[in-house]
């Protein structure tokens, strides 16, 4: 019963933006004795099976934190664990034929390997619909100084709302509908700030590299039970 209204199940347009903290792949590891970094394997996995299942329900925007620019501070063996992982999945990506790939964080401290490869992906990739950001070396308060100082450059004296948003690296989608946060940790951790905003959250104890299809139903449930009000008041309930 379950299954079956998973398989048939397709968002309407209150959900066109889902954004995902994928956490637990270190622990996930560590309850098998595991290296850390085969937790990012199986979590790039999950991950790749998350955006095709997003997809299979309708959600046209799916956004991911992959690599924060404070995650730098982890071993080097990790790092370029997540580094290759990326790699790997870019040279997957480019047969794909149905999404924008849109990297969001700063590119320029990239290997030039790496930074010509997701560009061309991004490039290649333009006029799909359906839209997957990876935010990579992404951090929220870093993009909103970048917005800010890309603003300065132009010689805008005085900002607003609209302002911002249109110079942040989202400025292609609108702003995430639901954030899943996984595996027990309930903040923020520098994403999406400035579009958070009027976000719904979803937190669940689930290690990353489990999060599957039934999860995500779950969450997308939870969702659909939440009264948005975006500051204002619902019709009927003033
Ligand atoms: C947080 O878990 C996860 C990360 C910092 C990396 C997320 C990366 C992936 C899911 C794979 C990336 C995929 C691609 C294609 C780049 P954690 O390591 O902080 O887990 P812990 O809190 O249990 O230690």
């Amino acid at each position: 019963m379950f299954f079956n209204s998973i398989k048939k199940f397709k968002v309407d347009d209150r959900l066109k933006h889902i954004a995902f903290i994928m956490d637990g792949n270190g622990r996930w590891a560590k309850a098998r004795s595991l290296p850390r970094q085969v937790g990012h394997k199986y979590g790039a996995k999950a991950f790749e099976e998350t955006v095709k299942n997003c997809h299979a329900f309708g959600i046209k925007i799916v956004t991911v934190y992959a690599f924060s620019t404070e995650n730098w501070s982890r071993p080097e063996n990790e790092v370029n664990a997540i580094m290759e992982l990326l790699n790997t999945y870019i040279d997957r990506a480019k047969e794909q034929k149905d999404i924008r790939f849109v990297f969001i964080g700063d590119k320029s401290v990239l290997s030039q390997e790496l930074r010509d490869k997701m560009i061309e992906l991004e490039e290649s990739t333009l006029l799909y619909d359906n839209v997957l950001n990876i935010a990579f070396n992404y951090g929220g308060r870093a993009e909103i100084i970048s917005a800010c100082n890309s603003l300065i450059c132009e010689g805008v004296k005085e900002v607003n709302e609209k302002d911002i948003s249109s110079h942040l690296y989202t400025s292609h989608c609108p702003d995430p509908d639901l954030i899943v946060r996984t595996a027990s940790e309930y903040r923020l951790s520098n994403f999406l700030l400035w579009q958070c905003a009027y976000s719904e959250f979803y937190f669940t104890s689930v290690l990353w590299p489990d999060f599957n299809k039934k999860q995500l139903y779950k969450a997308i449930k939870s969702f659909y039970k939440r009264k948005r009000r975006f500051g204002g008041l619902i019709k009927g309930e003033e």
